[in-house]
């Protein structure tokens, strides 16, 4: 039910005069550390487009960033937020709770993988879910460690700093950072010395091996990977990774933990990606895509590691907020009814070959991976698998001067990624892949 219509249109430069106005005043009272991807101003979204302070309606290939899965302004969900809006707007769960939060942990627990009693504490941002399931696995395990992985993106408060890989842009001049953060090689299947065919048992080893040799497995509290890596540049740990240390953990009492904060919510044609191989979590983060866009995150995971922190020790004033919590509901509520996994999955079955067509044509395009609407292009230099920072760039640009908001990720800056919201209709999913490919027709 799209109020907007749903077609690109490119009415003047971009930015637009409107947005360069907007733009002005933003870089007068807006700190220069806050960046945005395209310097136009939103006025209206909805299904799949963005359309800006001057009338231009830009297809959305980046949900702002996973988030919009259901749509910017999903039926469900202003239904729901608005009536809560109407009722109350906070009251805090910690004073005076409230049905919408016990709602939304009753809905984790039915979607979540595994059949084991679950338990779920709310937040309001991403990293602060990760922070609290560092804290619940210290609770329960009394100790330590935390493992990460090469490639990884947690956030960008000071712990999950921490966890975070990449320096530039996330850390530089940030620190210092937290202790007990130790981080080990995951199976990038493309960059894998030896070929994607050995990447899942050779990473796992060494990742193992260095657990055990330089930290000692018995210091460990939390594995916390995402099941896809997001910002390292959407990839897909190798087959056998997950399952190798998800057996790791459960050998040694370490409580894993799926960062599904990116790659959740149907996105990559399941509720949860770490479904894919079969893996059930001890704790799963989600945010982003859970509650069409208003900010909520949550830690959801076994009833015994979730009740080992004590009363007063999770928390926070918003966390869980009643007008969250009812968008929630809505975009559950709209992924179940417009059954958002099959969608996700008929997203892929349009990318993917028109993709894997490109990388054919255009040899700068040296892998394409990805499932569901989580779907990206490592770009290299002709004939090599140097990273190629410079025409992913170029791309995006010119993507962004036709009317294709595409975001762009990865450790070397060098992946152009797809995260459409999942109520996109396929004339737009094709118009933007026109537009790509005239991109890098034009390079
Ligand atoms: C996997 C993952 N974890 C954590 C975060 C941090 O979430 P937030 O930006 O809401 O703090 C992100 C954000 O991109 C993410 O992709």
């Amino acid at each position: 039910m799209s109020t907007l219509p749903q077609e690109r249109r490119v009415v003047t430069a971009i930015p637009g005069p409107k947005s360069q106005e907007l733009q002005s005043r933003r870089t007068a009272s807006v700190a220069a550390g806050v960046g945005s991807v395209m310097p136009v101003f939103a006025a209206r979204a909805d299904g799949g487009i963005v359309e800006d302070v001057d009338g231009n309606r830009f297809i959305d290939f980046g949900s702002g960033i996973a988030v919009t899965t259901v749509g910017a302004s999903a039926e469900a969900v202003v239904r729901r937020a608005s009536a809560q809006l109407a009722d109350f707007t906070h009251t805090c769960f910690m004073v005076t709770p409230y049905e919408g939060y016990v709602e939304v942990a009753e809905q984790l627990a039915e979607l979540t993988p595994g059949d084991h009693a679950k338990k779920s504490a709310l937040f309001n941002s991403g990293a602060e879910a990760v922070e609290n399931a560092v804290k619940i696995a210290r609770a329960y395990t009394k100790r330590t460690a935390v493992v990460v992985f090469d490639h990884g993106y947690h956030g960008r408060t000071n712990l999950t700093m921490a966890l975070t890989s990449k320096n530039m842009p996330y850390k530089q001049g940030f620190g210092p950072f937290a202790p007990e953060v130790y981080r080990v090689p995951v199976a990038y299947g493309y960059r894998w010395p030896t070929g994607a065919e050995n990447a899942g048992a050779e990473a796992s080893a060494q990742a193992i091996d260095q657990i055990n040799k330089q930290i000692g497995a018995e210091n460990v509290a939390a594995i916390i990977i995402e099941p896809v890596l997001g910002e390292g540049g959407f990839i897909e740990p190798a087959k056998g990774f997950l399952p190798a240390i998800r057996q790791f953990a459960s050998d040694n009492g370490i409580v894993f933990v799926a960062d599904e904060i990116q790659s959740g919510f149907c996105r990559t044609g399941q509720w949860f990606a770490c479904e894919d191989e079969g893996i059930v979590p001890d704790l799963i983060t989600t945010a982003k895509g859970i509650a069409g866009g208003l900010p909520l995150s949550a830690v959801t995971g076994r009833a015994e590691i979730m009740d080992a922190a004590h009363s007063g020790g999770l928390g926070g004033t918003y966390g869980g907020n009643p007008v969250a919590c009812a968008g929630a509901l809505g975009a559950i509520e709209t992924m179940r009814e417009l059954d958002l996994n099959a969608k996700a999955k008929r997203i892929e079955e349009v990318m993917k070959p028109r993709l894997t067509a490109m990388q054919e044509k255009f040899d700068i395009i040296g892998d394409v991976r990805g499932r569901g609407a989580m779907i990206a292009i490592e770009l290299v230099k002709s004939g090599t698998k140097e990273p190629n920072p410079k025409a992913t760039a170029q791309i995006a640009k010119a993507c962004h001067a036709e009317g294709v908001l595409v975001l762009t990720t990865g450790t070397y800056s060098n992946v152009v990624r797809f995260l459409p919201p999942l109520v996109i209709g396929e004339e737009l999913l094709t118009d933007g892949l026109d537009v790509l490919e005239a991109a890098f027709a034009a390079l």
